[in-house]
């Protein structure tokens, strides 16, 4: 039987800063205590990256350098990086430029992707098309964020929730019929003034007023944004199982986005998907927007067994959301 060129998912990465945040901490900077976070988020602790001479860029190069350590594949193949980030070291120079030359891409071009908490599955599926167009043969898809740079650590409603990491992965071709099989991706522009950093863009460029207003902090209508991410989730899952001729049970695993987790029972009892086959790794990372997705296949990509069928889905600011459904291929071992 002939497969058609799929990319598939050769090689995982992660990093997370070593400063733990926990929630106990966070009760002298706010009025919150560990018992609210935990039960209304799920969230027990967070990584910050505390050194300020380090940025995202960094935090991606470092996620990148360890899954090329762990897949023994060499930097000076890789043909391409998408960095999905809404947290960019600076507006301009776009980050992928520095992460290419901090983890030693030598050969490659790249990009930065910004859709919020959906990035990493948009820059999965654009850098799939890049290898089923045998235009590329090695492309490194990260997401990476510093939310410690734009939340107001004096909002309670914001700060319990975000944490700084990155998460890579390595695309390349196969025809074993692993890979990226499917997306349902949306956007909807009417929810972009529920979660936002409104300041320091073309609109309302940074001024001391702009500072004084607090619009360089992350802004949320949290109740309108868990009412939609379950919903937007729930939705682009059945929409992509319908699809594909997929029930549940032929699912054997759900990697959900990281922000609440109430949202991810939600959707698992909406979908009446067990949660023993839904990855949480919320407890630890909290949400790390366009990182959350990658940590979790870094966190458990021990469980996958060649050929699991795995369903993704994300919901973040925009909106933007989606679910990607992809076949789990052979990793690259490194050999000693
Ligand atoms: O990744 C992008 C997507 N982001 C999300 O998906 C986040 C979606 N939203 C959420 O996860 C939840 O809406 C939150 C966790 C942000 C808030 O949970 P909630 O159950 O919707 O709480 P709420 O906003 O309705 O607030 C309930 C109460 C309020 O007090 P009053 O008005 O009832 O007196 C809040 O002021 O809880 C209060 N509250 C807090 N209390 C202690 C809000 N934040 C805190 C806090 N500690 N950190």
């Amino acid at each position: 039987m002939i497969h058609k060129r799929n990319a598939t998912i050769t090689a995982v990465g992660g990093y997370v800063p070593d400063t733990i945040l926990t929630n106990k901490m966070l009760e002298s900077y706010v009025d919150t205590s560990d018992e609210w976070i935990t039960s209304r988020t799920g969230i027990k602790e967070r990584r910050i990256l505390s050194d300020i001479t380090l940025a995202t860029s960094d935090m991606a190069a470092f996620a990148i350098k360890d899954l090329l350590h762990e897949s023994g594949v060499d930097p000076k193949t890789i043909d391409c990086l998408i960095l999905a980030t809404s947290t960019p070291d600076h507006i301009l120079a776009p980050a992928a430029t520095l992460v290419c030359e901090k983890a030693g891409l030598t050969i490659a071009w790249g990009f930065d992707l910004n859709a919020a908490c959906s990035g990493f599955l948009y820059a999965l599926s654009v850098g799939a098309s890049f290898i089923e167009s045998n235009r590329y043969h090695k492309i490194l898809v990260v997401g990476a964020d510093q939310m410690s740079a734009i939340v107001n650590y004096e909002d309670r409603n914001t700060c319990v929730l975000f944490g700084d990491g990155a998460g890579a992965v390595l695309l390349e071709s196969s025809s074993d019929g692993s890979g990226l099989i499917d997306n349902v991706f949306k956007v909807d522009g009417k929810g972009s003034s529920s979660l936002s950093v409104s300041g320091g863009g073309s609109l309302y460029p940074a001024s001391l007023v702009t500072v004084a207003d607090k619009k360089h902090f992350i802004q949320q209508d949290g109740k309108n944004v868990f009412k939609n991410a379950i919903l937007g989730m729930t939705s682009t899952c059945s929409e992509i199982m319908e699809r594909n001729q997929l029930d549940t049970a032929m699912i054997d695993w759900i990697i959900p986005h990281q922000a609440n987790l109430r949202i991810i029972e939600a959707v698992s009892k909406h979908l009446d998907f067990p949660m023993d086959k839904v990855k949480v790794n919320i407890q630890k990372y909290g949400n790390t927007t366009a990182a959350t997705i990658p940590l979790c296949l870094w966190d458990f990509k021990e469980d996958f067994k060649e050929g699991d069928k795995l369903l993704i889905t994300a919901f973040g600011a925009g909106f933007t959301y989606g679910s990607t459904y992809l076949k789990w291929g052979k990793l690259h071992s490194k050999i000693i």
